[in-house]
This record gives C-alpha cells, structure tokens and sequence, in this order.
C-alpha cells in the first residue's frame, strides 16, 4: 500500500481537550482536521499516523477508519463487517479482539452484536484463507473498533495498541493517578511557560511532573513503546523510521520543577516514575502538607489534583481542608496562579478565592474543572 495516500483517522481524547489535540495533529501536518466530542477526526498519510501515534501527548488513541454502513438490526452489521477484506489488512496470526460503542443505537444487546462482528471477520478470514484469528481480550494484537450510532455505523482498526497514555514509565502505583495524557492537556491550559517554576504540591506518582518535563524537553511521549500499525500489513518501514529518527533533539533547558506530597509513599513513587522516566534529576521533591509548604519560589505555576472526596466522610474532611487551602495560597503563594483539577465543584466557592478560570474536562466520565486562582498579596478574598 502506498504511505502518501491520504487515509482517514479518528483520534480519541478525554472530553474537554479536543482542540488542544486538533492543535497538535494539525502542527503533525494532519489534513481536514474536525473536533468532534471526545476527539478529532483528520485525514493524513500513513506517516502522520505514524506521527500522530508517537508525537502526541493528547490523543488516547488514533483509529483508522476502513468503513461506513447502514444498518437496522445485528444481521446487518454482521453483513457489513463480512464485507470488508480484513486479509487484507492483517495476517491471519494475528491476534484479535473486537471493541464495540454505541451512542442511540437500537440495537437490543451489544454484547451480542460484538460476536456477530467478531464471527464475521473470522468467517471473512476462513473464506479467503482457509483459517480465522485467535481472539485474545488482554493483549490483542490488532483491535477492531465498530462504532455504531442510531443508523449507521463505522469501523476502524486500531493503529495504537495500548491505549497512548501508557507512555511506559509508570512503574509504582498510587491511588487514583491521573491518566498522562489527561496530565499533559492539564499543564498545557495552565499555560505554562517553560522557564517559569512549576510545583505539584499533591504530587502523587508525578504524573504531572513527567509530562511537564517531557514537553518543556521535546522528549516524545511514544519514544518507549511499540505500537499496533506495526502489526498491520499496510506497515512502512521506511516511513516509520522517517518519524522516529526524525525526532527533534532533546531541549537544553532544565525546567525549574518542584513536587510534594503529604505522604512518604507518594513521594517515593514519584521518584520510582521519574527516574524511569529519566527526569528525576530535574524535580526537586520533598514531603510536605500543602497547607504548610513554603513557596519554591517567588512567582511561578502551581497545577495539583487533590483527593476528591467520593464519600460523605471524605466530602466533609475537604470541605473542610478548603478555606484552610485558600488562606495557605494567600499566605505563602502571593505572584503564584494556582491550578487545582477536581470533580470536586464545589471548591470554587468554599476555598473562598475568586476563580479566574474554571475549565470543563472530563476525567472519564466524571464531570471535572480546572480552576485557575490568581493569588495576588491581599487581594482577591472573597468576604
Ligand atoms: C488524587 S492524588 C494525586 C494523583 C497525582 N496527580 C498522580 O497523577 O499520581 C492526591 C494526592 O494528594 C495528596 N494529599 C492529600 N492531602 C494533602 C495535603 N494536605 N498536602 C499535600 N498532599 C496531600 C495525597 O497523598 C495524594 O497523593
């Protein structure tokens, strides 16, 4: 298959960072680039695939599109599935696994619907090779994605593999982690400049560290893992290699960052991830309470994503924990703007500072914000 014929590619993303992802696949050379919700739509050679795949820090995934149909019930998907040569886009030794979503569909099970997609790529490969795919769930080598809305429907193939967010550094677990790419649309709405101080005092596992020290040096987020379009027959060596040497060299800058966290096990795994990330020498950690931290430094960006109390004994401790955290950002972080991403709403009002940003973002399906606070010496306090 030739690698400059212009192919069509649905990039998916969390919910509220679509055109910061269009903004990245157009600065890849993307074609007929269209946000839609949940992600972008763009039409490139394979080589932007490619480019797509190991450059972006947005996308979750990018799906290659091989066909539209209508439809009214299962036998018709499973008609339209059959009809597509999948010999042709994968060996038969490939593994497989089918995803199925559906947005007013219909149809009456879905799971269902899943097996007569699955049956009809395997009857499609015994029909022209005389054998059919292994399923396998986990660890697929290629995905087939079906997207069915209220009368039509779409296929892709998955050109990703793991979802993009597994950049391949996260070795030590802490509760609830911020998925990378959600942490890079995060550091890139605080707006923050490379050469300005930035410090999680919430760190975590420094999910927001690594991706802020991956952008401010150029280091791609796909440098350390593989990826589905090499399993694919259309794969392009050539125009593969052309992505990856091409890669841009490594900033010279060392980006001032900070982290904290109250706990002693969080702090070790952010120095766990950093160092597999190869960034722990430019972050400056330390345990600490946010409430009692003393500035890094003068004026710079602070981006944290405290615990959000699901239970009613945890919303009560953060309700709590709020106006304390707002009289510790006026005392300690005057010239600081201050950014806290949480499904918890209510912080705005009951840190009692007046936001100057709240951006809506979605953390899988939970409704969140990013609020921005200006801290500015005795200002902007709310009575
Ligand atoms: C939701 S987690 C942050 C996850 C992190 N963004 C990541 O991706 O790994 C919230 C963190 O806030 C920390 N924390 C809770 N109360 C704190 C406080 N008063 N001061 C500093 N850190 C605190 C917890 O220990 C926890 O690691």
């Amino acid at each position: 298959m030739s690698s400059n014929r212009s192919e069509s590619f649905f990039a998916s993303a969390p919910r509220g960072l679509e055109a910061l992802l269009a903004d990245e696949l157009r600065a890849l050379g993307a074609q007929d680039v269209a946000a839609a919700p949940g992600g972008v739509s763009f039409s490139g050679s394979w080589e932007t695939c490619y480019a797509a795949n190991f450059h972006s820090r947005i996308a979750s995934r990018v799906l290659w599109r091989i066909g539209a149909f209508g439809y009214a019930n299962e036998e018709d998907v499973y008609a339209a599935a059959r009809a597509i040569h999948w010999e042709q886009h994968f060996p038969v030794d490939r593994t497989l696994r089918v995803n199925l979503t559906a947005i007013k569909s219909p149809l009456k099970s879905l799971d269902f619907t899943t097996l007569r997609v699955k049956d009809a790529v395997c009857d499609r490969f015994r029909d022209a090779v005389g054998s059919r795919p292994d399923i396998e769930r986990l660890a697929p080598d290629v995905r087939v994605h079906c997207f069915l809305e209220h009368a039509k429907g779409t296929f892709y193939l998955d050109t990703s593999g793991e979802p993009l967010f597994k950049r391949g550094w996260r070795h030590a677990a802490v509760e609830a982690p911020l998925r990378e790419n959600l942490a890079a649309g995060i550091i890139r709405l605080t707006g923050w400049k490379f050469d300005e101080p930035l410090f999680d005092p919430m760190c975590g596992g420094g999910t927001l560290l690594i991706e802020a020290a991956a952008m401010a040096l150029n280091e791609p987020p796909g440098a350390g893992r593989n990826f589905a379009f090499e399993k694919l027959l259309s794969f392009d060596l050539k125009s593969w290699n052309r992505v990856r040497d091409g890669r841009p060299p490594r900033n010279k800058l060392r980006p001032a960052l900070f982290g904290s966290d109250i706990a002693q096990k969080a702090v070790e795994s952010s120095k766990k991830n950093l160092m597999a990330a190869g960034f722990f020498d430019l972050v400056k950690l330390q345990r600490a309470d946010i409430l009692k931290v003393e500035a890094p430094a003068p004026a710079g960006v602070m981006v944290a994503n405290p615990p959000y109390g699901e239970r009613l004994a945890d919303a009560d401790a953060m309700a709590a924990f709020y106006p304390q955290l707002g009289n510790a950002l006026k005392a300690r972080f005057a010239g600081w703007r201050c950014h806290f991403f949480t499904a918890d709403l209510r912080m705005a009002k009951m840190i009692r500072l007046s936001p100057s940003r709240r951006v809506p973002l979605f953390n899988g399906a939970l409704d969140c914000r990013l609020f921005e606070f200006v801290v500015v010496a005795g200002s902007n306090r709310k009575p």
